[in-house]
């Protein structure tokens, strides 16, 4: 069973598909199924015996126990994910046309987000889920930024920017350091010239200033852009908090759907400068639109927070869970955060909840919601369970894709009007 090794990066550039042969590498015989079914990570220690040294990018093949051909993919020897699996196929090689005809078929499933005019801006490639592991690419308006995800996904870097820098209206690809790695490195221009940052992009007819050389994720949370058109939609005349507003994506759709006073509140300063930009940019007024640099988790337990009931509130905290040893304690910060922002809820009020932390699925998120409306004893009905805008897919054979979790509320009245025992959620809200 023959295995590749890789070009490193300089010769990627050269040679686009001719690739060495390297022996290949044995899978422990209870992954196999899992890999069968098209799972796209390989742990290190679910190869027997490790492999001998290879460079990152390295092209290898898997076989299973007899020998046979299993999968071949990039190896990533600094990552705990050794091998990002690209294809079952024993005749499909892993090369520069493989790439471009994964990212242009996954920017054409995009292309009805984007047509029609109102919206410049959204995921072209979702790693995993186009079949690109540990490859994220971005659209706004005319510059698509980059991302990978380790090394392996890195020594793809010039076939990818190459196919981003194809498409029509790109005139700049920048790369992002990935998140995990962020202090490591800056924004790098991998074509065309430096965006004067901010650009302004459009969503939904909406206009929003991104940085995208420095803006979190790769600049915008994309992922909820349909979430922000729901909130626009329920909008009209309520009293609108948004909690970890960021710049004001939600916060900006509540005014265009009419909003009522609103509180925007988020710990970035630079953040909520550029949410009051925003709101300018779309021509809504300032007076009854309050943007506060504050820690939401102070806020809630503060005195500040009881003056004032809202009807439409959007809980958007980043990820609390990191790794799997952090489940049992964001579940906690889960539930104290959402009981004291329930607190707050008027009669009748719609809540957006969120999670982005790919470990809290969404059955534990709803049970740790649902039990923080016992705590803030208000009786709540799940209106309706929503994820990542669709060109953030979640397929079957990587579960993990299915990181954010949005859930619509509907606040009733009190359970028990000021009665009960004091509940997990009446400690303070860190611990
Ligand atoms: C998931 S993002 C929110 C995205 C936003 N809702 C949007 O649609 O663009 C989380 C935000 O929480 C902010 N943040 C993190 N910790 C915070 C804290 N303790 N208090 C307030 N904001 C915080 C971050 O600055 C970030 O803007």
């Amino acid at each position: 069973m023959s295995t590749r090794a890789r070009p490193g990066n300089s010769e990627l550039r050269a040679q686009s598909s001719k690739l060495e042969a390297s022996p290949a590498l044995r899978l422990r015989r209870d992954v196999v199924r899992s890999i069968r079914a098209g799972h796209p990570w390989i742990y290190a220690e679910a190869l027997v015996p490790p492999p001998e040294l290879l460079p990152p990018g390295a092209v290898v093949e898997v076989v299973d126990f007899a020998g046979r051909f299993l999968a071949r993919g990039l190896w990533d020897p600094g990552s705990a994910i050794a091998i990002r699996v690209f294809t079952l196929d024993p005749d499909e090689v892993l090369d520069e046309a493989l790439v471009r005809s994964r990212f242009l078929a996954a920017a054409e499933r995009r292309a009805p987000i984007l047509a029609g005019g109102g919206t410049d801006s959204c995921r072209l490639v979702h790693g995993e889920a186009d079949r690109l592991p540990g490859v994220v690419c971005d659209r706004y308006a005319a510059v698509a930024v980059l991302r990978f995800d380790g090394d392996a996904a890195a020594s793809l870097r010039p076939w990818v920017a190459a196919v981003a820098a194809s498409l029509p209206g790109i005139g700049t690809v920048v790369e992002r350091p990935f998140a995990r790695c962020r202090e490591e490195g800056q924004a790098r221009v991998l074509h065309g010239t430096r965006p004067s940052t901010p650009i302004v992009i459009r969503e939904n007819g909406l206009s929003f200033e991104v940085d995208v050389l420095q803006g979190h994720k790769t600049g915008l949370y994309l992922d909820q852009r349909d979430n922000r058109a729901l909130v626009r939609s329920l909008a009209a005349g309520r009293r609108t908090l948004d909690l970890f507003s960021y710049v004001g994506g939600f916060t900006v759709a509540a005014a265009a759907g009419g909003a009522g006073p609103s509180l925007s509140i988020d710990i970035s300063k630079p953040a909520l400068a550029a949410a009051r930009r925003n709101l300018a940019l779309n021509d809504f007024a300032f007076e009854d639109r309050e943007l506060l640099v504050a820690d939401v988790f102070d806020w809630l337990e503060s005195p500040a927070s009881r003056r004032r009931t809202w009807d439409l509130i959007v809980l958007d905290p980043p990820s609390l869970a990191p790794n799997r040893a952090a489940v049992r304690r964001a579940v906690g910060a889960y539930r104290r955060l959402n009981a004291a922002a329930l607190r707050l809820a008027a009669p009748r009020a719609t809540i957006l909840t969120c999670s982005c932390s790919s470990h809290v699925d969404e059955p534990l998120f709803r049970r740790t919601v649902l039990a923080a409306a016992t705590d803030a004893r208000r009786r709540v009905e799940v209106v309706e369970s929503r994820g990542a805008s669709p060109d953030h897919p979640v397929v079957g054979w990587f579960p993990e894709g299915n990181y954010l979790k949005a859930l619509l509320l509907r606040a009733g009245g009190a359970s028990n009007p000021g009665g009960g025992r004091a509940r997990r959620s009446d400690l303070p809200l860190r611990r």
